[in-house]
């Protein structure tokens, strides 16, 4: 029954994808000669462009900027212009014709978990981490602060600059490129306060398509789901994939990469997770990043990392840092997103930093400057609690060798559930090998089932997990091991999927 609703769920807003354009973004001819020449709108009558404040001349002056292309530019025009709606509308929203947006997979696994009242069901789907008793976690040193803060009486509320707190980018800085970083002591190093990792991620997009007119950007298959979305959001329209994942081996395909990127026009951007990839927990070598960046400065690439993990890959921080690190010291200039979500369980704070790196720092306030004005332009200033969070965190070596702990903590929890799985998958003999569970790192397993076997495992067991096979192991804790165990054996039996996946032979 529950299934059936959560079916329905689901199907309602995939067949949304599916309807045609809506009515009010076609053009009929009654809108015709509205729309035909929106620019004269603008224009005084002697030609020269209306340039006055005020909310009438505003609403002229926005309908004239292009913003999303041309489908967006008619509906703007014709939210402009009442005269275009029938008089008889009456109580006719004008939001009558607006479809679902795309669904985001992961807010349907998440809303279908939550309305499942089965006692057992097992959520492996969430991007964040979970406890032994399966809660989200603040970790101690972050109570302590919060204390610090509640009762200091120097903290007012007022705004941050645009770019944020610069002793917050200072220490994320630091922290990503280490104390004694030489390019940080040459000055070549700044940062940007953003809304997190995936603010960052938007804001660097936009800089890069905007105002150093690159076009393509190359993300990796598999990636974070929401790496298109924000680039093209960003302004990206060439969008490309690079090879990273070998669905045959599980393993990272390297040559396919190295051959993708050789392949690649100057000045694409490429984005790259230095530790912990999302979704397949599957990291590149030391030597292996020493060739990317070989590739990278060969072909006059850009690297656009973004890490959301430092930390929860290995539990050290220096190491999970080592690709970014890497590159600075090799002089390759390059932007990094940093989250402290995961890493700080700070997600709901919006905490994250932009760091990047340029060799020439006479240039940094003109780059500052253009990012200002995207940040205004989207939102104005970042907020300051988490940030004040992280930064007294970073300052204090007390506080940050308890950060260090919890990290610690995080990680061999993860990888014993990733080994507590694994050997009760060998147990019950389950086909195929599993071994790539613990070979794996960070929060995700890529398991490999397949949609089919992921949809049964929800269905017959209430085993949450994206379609793509990707399964969070910090869902995982000693009570649900055996039964998450025991329903992907019974999945995997049931449906062998042989053809696809030649390890399960
Ligand atoms: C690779 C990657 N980047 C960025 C993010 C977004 O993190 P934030 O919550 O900090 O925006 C995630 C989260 O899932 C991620 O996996």
């Amino acid at each position: 029954m529950l299934g059936n609703t959560l079916r329905q769920l689901n199907h309602e807003v995939l067949l949304s994808l599916q309807k045609p354009l809506p009515r009010a973004l076609t053009v009929d001819s009654g809108a015709r000669n509205a729309l035909a020449d929106p620019s004269s709108a603008r224009k005084k009558e002697d030609g020269s462009p209306v340039r006055s404040s005020g909310q009438a001349q505003w609403r002229q002056h926005s309908s004239v900027v292009p913003s999303g292309g041309p489908r967006k530019q008619l509906a703007h025009n014709f939210a402009l212009q009442p005269e275009l709606y029938p008089s008889s509308a009456g109580p006719v929203s004008r939001f009558e014709d607006v479809e679902f947006g795309t669904p985001i997979e992961v807010h349907i696994v998440r809303a279908s978990y939550n309305a499942d009242p089965f006692e057992k069901k097992v959520d492996l789907g969430v991007g964040a981490y979970r406890t032994e008793e399966g809660r989200p976690w603040v970790m101690p040193w972050v109570y302590t602060v919060r204390q610090q803060l509640a009762h200091d009486p120097t903290l007012n509320h007022e705004y941050l600059p645009f770019l944020g707190c610069e002793r917050f980018t200072r220490c994320a800085n630091e922290l990503l490129l280490g104390d004694n970083s030489p390019a940080i002591q040459q000055g070549k190093v700044f940062g940007i306060q953003s809304l997190s990792g995936a603010g960052s991620v938007r804001i660097a997009s936009e800089f890069l398509c905007k105002v150093m007119k690159y076009k393509t950007v190359f993300i990796p298959v598999e990636t974070w789901e929401n790496h298109y979305r924000l680039v093209t959001h960003g302004g990206f329209s060439d969008v490309r994939e690079y090879r990273y994942w070998n669905t045959q081996t599980r393993t990272l395909d390297f040559e396919g990469l190295i051959e993708d990127l050789s392949a690649a026009p100057a000045n694409s951007i490429v984005v790259l997770h230095p530790c912990a990839h999302n979704p397949t927990g599957c990291d590149p070598s030391h030597e292996q990043w020493d060739r990317i960046a070989d590739i990278i400065e060969e072909r006059r690439l850009f690297p656009f990392f973004d890490i959301a993990y430092q930390g929860l890959a290995s539990g050290d921080i220096d190491e999970d840092a080592w690709a970014v690190r890497r590159f600075a010291e090799r002089g390759i200039e390059f932007f990094c997103a940093q989250s402290f979500s995961k890493n700080c369980g700070l997600y709901g704070e919006r905490t994250g930093n932009l760091a990047v790196m340029l060799n020439n720092p006479d240039k940094i306030e003109k780059v500052k400057s253009q990012f200002i004005v995207i940040a205004r332009s989207i939102y104005c200033s970042p907020p300051s609690q988490g940030a004040r969070i992280v930064t007294a965190m970073l300052g204090d070596p007390k506080l940050k060798e308890e950060w260090k702990t919890c990290l610690r903590e995080m990680t061999n929890r993860i990888k014993d559930m990733r080994k507590g799985l694994k050997e009760r998958l060998d147990a019950l003999g389950t086909p195929g090998s599993w071994d790539h569970i613990t070979q794996q790192v960070g929060f995700f397993s890529f398991t490999g089932l397949s949609e089919r076997q992921v949809q049964l495992l929800r269905e017959k067991y209430h085993v949450y997990m994206l379609s793509n096979g990707r399964a969070n192991m910090c869902g995982l804790n000693t009570k649900n091991l055996d039964y998450t165990a025991n329903a992907i054996h019974d999945i995997v039996t049931r449906l062998p999927e042989e053809d696809k996946n030649p390890l399960r032979a």
